[in-house]
């Protein structure tokens, strides 16, 4: 390691902070001492309709597992997101949005957002929406997204939100999954200046015989572009609002009624619909973005984050709102169309607070000057990370080139199943090392395992495991429960296993070092290689597919697949192409591998498990240190990998 850079906590920021470091040691100690104390109190933070009276009851209990909090509280989430802003802010700005073009932007206050979701709500009760039931929405990045969201947990409906990247394919598997009643859709999204047929995919996806729980598809006319219509099935959202109510009393929701499902790929089978409730992770969203952010009101915030991850839910619609914030919602893609929009929206909007992704740092610190050309950023105050590893060169151009060396750097480690962030600095208080995520949030116990499960001591290397649980925590896999225990809680039992790595230095700071499972996190987006090999031999010349991380220097990682062909196939620039496609087409464009290495054959064992370790190795090209081979059904396999690899493009 080279020598590890101190940033300690600026003076600026220290004096207006929420937090310093002896508030920080001192509720930190309280939320691990007193659980029940620290969160009945924080718990306060939202509005109920009934108080609860109970505050933790969680069990990590091998065949147990049981997380509930807050559990005889009722609450409405949208209600906590707009109606409680009325009285004191109704004209202030909840949503900036800026377009893909430049040109276009608009601003909707809180009394607007209120009408819109209201409406909006009453419209999915007259298509038969009831609490309980199932939405999904396949949305580009429009005001109408959060509607969309906010109505759901206006009625109670479940939200299961589809990233606009997604293929038909992966569409259709997530709605028969959630069983969903409706999908909300638009004509088309505008991304980089180009079309996503987002209408063609919900049609080309209901067209799978699996899917027959879908009574009605509501459309959102972005574009205006051409779209097939079904008049039985379809409605314009502009049409069905107009006729609609604008307003809506909120549903009363037990706390831990369910709030969304969002799917998420693990390391093996498909991905699962990660179950989250309402009252505990309300309370978490809205806590962690309070502190995390150093939160003042007034402050325009803005999350690069797309709704159909869970970032965009927690942290640039629920967190944010539940704060009275104004958010700033980007249609576009952050290079488009020049370098340095990024830059310029903050000018714009005088954004005070920036949460990005290390692999957007990347690609823009790989333009140097260009991404900050004639703009003075001077409004920003916090800037974020989140999706993976920053790199301590990228968090140190980030904090120069981007911040001017006077923004703090929160990098925030977290995941789909914990709702909101765990280990983060927090900018009043923490010292900040780059590429160190630092510290727990409060009410958060990490450790650190060996193989075995031992818990380890002091400074070390190990798996990260949690204790305890904390509000945020999802419940569980949607329709699966045992596949939640087996997930999080078997591997070491008594704690949630994170399936990341980490570091602890000597001054407790935790160091992320990524995934130990198979899946992949590419531009900070998870992936499951099991996935991507589905995929594959769906292929009809495939015989069989093997895909390993490799490092990638914008991605973070990158795919590399090994393909082998059926008997009588030959690899051509042609195939290549056509491989290609097919994933793209299967999965979506971010799941397209980067590297397609034709493998005569894959390393097994003799009971015919592929082993990985060996393709990481020769994928990155360390063939001097593949260890222990002796195990192979077939050892000759490692010289012809080996020799083929230098035939890869
Ligand atoms: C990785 C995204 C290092 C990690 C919120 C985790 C990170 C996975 C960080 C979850 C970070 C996320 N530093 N690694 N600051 N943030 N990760 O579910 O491997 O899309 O397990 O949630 O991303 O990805 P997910």
């Amino acid at each position: 390691m080279s020598e590890v850079k101190v940033h300690p906590v600026k003076a600026h920021i220290a004096q207006h902070a929420l937090l310093d470091e002896a508030g920080y040691q001192s509720m930190y100690r309280q939320s691990i001492e007193d659980p029940d104390a620290f969160w009945g109190e924080q718990g306060k933070q939202i509005d109920w309709i009934r108080p609860y009276t109970k505050v933790k009851n969680t069990s990590y209990d091998p065949g147990h597992i049981s997380i509930k909090w807050f559990e005889d509280g009722t609450l409405n989430l949208s209600a906590n997101c707009i109606d409680r802003h009325l009285a004191t802010r109704a004209d202030d700005i909840a949503i900036i949005w800026e377009g893909d073009s430049p040109e276009e932007d608009k601003k909707v206050t809180y009394r607007e957002l209120h009408e819109q979701v209201c409406r909006f709500a009453n419209v999915l009760k007259a298509q038969g929406v009831k609490k309980g039931d199932v939405v999904s929405i396949y949305m580009p990045m429009v005001v109408e997204a959060a509607v969309a969201m906010l109505a759901c947990t206006r009625i109670g409906a479940v939200h299961s939100v589809v990233f606009g990247g997604f293929s038909p394919d992966a569409l259709a598997s997530r709605i028969i999954d959630s069983r969903a009643k409706v999908v909300i859709t638009a004509d088309e999204g505008l991304r980089g200046g180009r079309r996503v047929a987002l209408k063609a995919n919900v049609d080309e996806a209901l067209t799978n015989p699996k899917v027959d729980t879908v009574e009605k598809v509501i459309v959102y006319r972005r574009t205006g572009g051409n779209i097939a219509w079904h008049p039985h099935r379809d409605l314009w959202w502009h049409e069905a609002t107009q006729a609609a109510r604008p307003d809506c009393p909120p549903e009363e929701m037990n706390a831990e009624d369910p709030l969304f499902i969002l799917y998420t790929s693990g390391s093996t089978g498909t991905p699962k619909g990660v179950l989250h409730t309402t009252g505990g992770y309300l309370v978490y969203a809205a806590m962690t973005f309070k502190y995390v952010f150093d939160y003042h009101p007034g402050d325009i915030y803005w999350c690069t984050a797309d709704v159909g991850w869970i970032t965009g839910h927690s942290y640039l619609i629920y967190g944010p709102l539940a704060n009275g914030a104004t958010t700033l919602l980007f249609e576009g893609v952050p290079n488009y169309p020049k370098t340095n929009r990024m830059a310029q929206i903050v000018d714009k909007h005088q954004v005070n607070i920036l949460y990005t992704a290390p692999t957007a740092i990347r690609a823009f610190m790989a333009k140097g000057d260009e991404a900050v050309e004639g703009t003075s950023r001077a409004s920003l105050r916090i800037m974020g990370s989140v999706g993976e590893p920053i790199n301590p060169e990228a968090w140190e151009w980030y904090y120069r080139v981007i911040g001017d060396e006077r923004c703090p750097i929160v990098d925030t480690w977290w995941q789909t199943e914990t709702g909101g962030i765990l280990i983060t600095p927090l900018p009043g208080a923490t010292d900040l090392k780059p590429g160190s995520a630092t510290r727990p949030f409060f009410g958060v116990q990490p450790a650190l395992v060996d193989g075995e499960g031992q818990v380890l001591q002091g400074a070390t290397d190990g798996n990260l495991v949690i204790l305890d649980s904390w509000p945020g925590q999802m419940r569980t896999v949607f329709g699966d429960h045992d596949r939640f225990e087996q997930t999080y809680f078997s591997t070491f039992p008594g704690t949630y296993f994170t399936g990341d790595g980490a570091r602890r230095d000597e001054d407790g700071y935790y160091w992320i070092t990524g995934r130990v499972d198979d899946v992949l996190n590419v531009s900070g987006h998870r992936m499951g290689t099991a996935e991507i090999e589905s995929a594959l031999v769906a292929h009809p010349k495939i015989a069989e597919a093997a895909v390993v991380g490799v490092p990638h220097e914008i991605k973070g990682q990158g795919i590399y697949a090994y393909v082998t062909l059926n008997a009588g196939e030959v690899p051509s620039a042609e195939l290549h192409k056509e491989v290609k496609d097919w994933v793209r087409k299967e999965i979506g464009p971010i799941a397209t591998p980067d590297v397609i290495h034709w493998a005569e054959g894959l390393p097994k064992t003799r009971s015919g498990k592929i082993m990985r370790r060996i393709l990481r190795k020769i994928a990155t090209g360390e063939t001097d240190s593949l260890g222990d081979t002796s195990t192979l059904a077939d050892p000759g396999v490692v010289d012809r990998l080996i020799e083929e690899r230098s035939r890869v493009a």
